[in-house]
Order: structure tokens, then sequence, then C-alpha cells
């Protein structure tokens, strides 16, 4: 299968990816869904949502600040760096997650550490960014060096409206011109990789599916099976940190 995954990246020059919490397990960041994940232990609907941040906004900090001092402490694993390995293979390249650690920005600036994150405009992060924040009424970005005190939640500096992490909770839209240009990426791709994504949250999860319909072959890596597997061209079983360094080593050995 493996062979066949690489035969059509070889092939391709425009290659769209779309990684979810899957692809971070192996440095530690917990996923969402199955057995240890967090919403078996959390419900989303008290910490995930607009509703739950008006009605208590100290447990929604509380909650973030606790997730963001947990990413402090991880870095980026074996498969974050592969994609950015593969990036030089293809004419075009673009990497769309549902994450919101930030590990792929992190594993592409500890490989260019001398150039400026604005130049990295084929990430598009769908979902946000934890370490972010806006204001809740007017959209603001809010830059705080500081954790968030959560008995004394910072005000917009423009309107006085009380300050939230800037990813998206359940219920909300995304940002239109992130997943307008998603869904542009994947209909022109020729390649599709999903990694890591239970491929269950929309629209996230129509990328790949708009992708085929458009041309693209769709390759999968996950360790289990999700809804696009039957309709995937390709799916490799197994850890994304093992897999896709994989891919890579194949695919540098027939540039070689
Ligand atoms: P999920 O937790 O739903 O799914 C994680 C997927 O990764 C599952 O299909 C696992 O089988 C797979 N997986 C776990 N470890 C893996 C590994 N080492 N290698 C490969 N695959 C592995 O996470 P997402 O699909 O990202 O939304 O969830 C989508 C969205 O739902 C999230 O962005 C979040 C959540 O609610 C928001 O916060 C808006
Ligand atoms: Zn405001």
């Amino acid at each position: 299968m493996i062979e066949r995954a690489v035969d059509i990246l070889r092939h391709s020059r425009n290659c769209a990816i779309l990684t979810g919490a899957g692809i971070s397990a192996e440095s530690n960041v917990p996923t969402f869904r199955g057995k240890e994940g967090l919403w078996g232990k959390f419900k989303p609907e008290e910490l995930a949502t607009m509703e739950a941040f008006v009605a208590n906004p100290k447990i929604v900090w509380e909650w973030y600040n606790w997730r963001r001092e947990l990413m402090r402490s991880v870095q980026p694993n074996a498969g974050h760096y592969a994609l950015w390995d593969m990036e030089k293979t293809f004419d075009h390249f673009t990497l769309m997650t549902q994450n919101v650690d930030g590990l792929h920005r992190q594993a592409w600036l500890s490989r260019n550490e001398n150039v400026s994150d604005t130049v990295l405009d084929n990430l598009l992060e769908l979902h946000g960014n934890i370490n972010a924040n806006k204001c809740i009424d007017c959209g603001t970005p809010c830059d705080l060096d500081n954790d968030i005190d959560p008995k004394n939640i910072p005000k917009c500096a423009k309107c006085g409206g009380k300050i939230r992490p800037d990813v998206v909770w359940f219920g909300e839209m995304l940002d239109p011109d992130v997943i307008d240009r998603a869904f542009v990426e994947s209909e022109q791709a020729e390649v599709f990789l999903v990694v890591g994504t239970s491929a269950l949250v929309h629209p996230a999860a129509s990328l790949p599916v708009s992708a085929k319909r458009y041309g693209a072959a769709v390759i999968e890596i996950n360790l289990e099976e999700t809804p696009l597997s039957e309709f995937a061209d390709v799916t490799l079983r197994g850890k994304s940190g093992s897999i896709l360094p994989e891919l890579v080593s194949q695919l540098n050995g027939y540039n070689a």
C-alpha cells in the first residue's frame, strides 16, 4: 500500500493535506475522541461554546489555561517534520490543520529559524490557535504575553468586551477567508493526504470529499478506520509519526 501512496505522490505536482489531533498524539497532545480523548472526560458544551463562555467564563478560561500549559511542554514529532520535508517535492503545497496546538508552525519555524513566520502562508489553521486571544464582542485580536487570570479576565482595549481564546468553538463559523481558501486549494489538489483525523467535524471533513470530486487521489493515514476510509484511494493504517517519515524516505529515494 505504501508503494501505491508513494507512486501517487511522485506523480502529483499539487498536494493538499488535512491533519487532525492524531498527528499530535505522538507529541503527547490528547486527541478529542476515543478512550483517552478530551471529549471522553469533559463536556464540549460546557467548555467549547460561546454559551458556556457567557455563562461561566472562569471555568472556560481555567480549561484553556490548562491546555495552554500542557501545550507549552510539547514538541513537534517526526510526523510534523516529515510533512514539511515533503513540501519541496511539489510545485504547490498546502497544509491545512484542525489542530490549535501550533505544532505545524513550530516544526516549520525550527527548520527555518532565520525566516519570519509571516511567509508561512501555505499553513491554514482552520480552527484557530490556542495561544491567540480575541474580543468576544468585536473580534479584535488581543496580544497578551501573560497567562489569563480567570478571576480577572482582561477586557478588549477597543470596546471593553471580554477576551476569549481565538479558537473555533462548537456552533461557530470558521473564518470565511480561511475556509474559502481551503476549499479552493482542495479542489485544485492532485493528491490529498488526510492524517490523524476522525473526519467527523465539518466543514474540515468535507475538504477531502471536495478534493476527490475535483479529481484528487485521497490518501488516508490513521490508526483506525474512519468514515473516509472506504472512499480513500489508499489507506495506510498506523502511526503518522512512523508512516510519514517512511513516505518521505521513499519519495526521496525516487528523487535521488
Ligand atoms: P479526533 O480526536 O476526533 O480524532 C483523532 C484521530 O486520530 C482518530 O481517528 C484516531 O484514530 C487518530 N489517531 C490517533 N493517534 C494517531 C497516530 N499516532 N497516528 C495516526 N492517527 C492517529 O480529532 P480531530 O479529528 O482532529 O474541534 O477532531 C476534529 C475536531 O473536533 C477538532 O479540531 C476539535 C474537536 O472538537 C474544535 O475544537 C473546533
Ligand atoms: Zn472588542
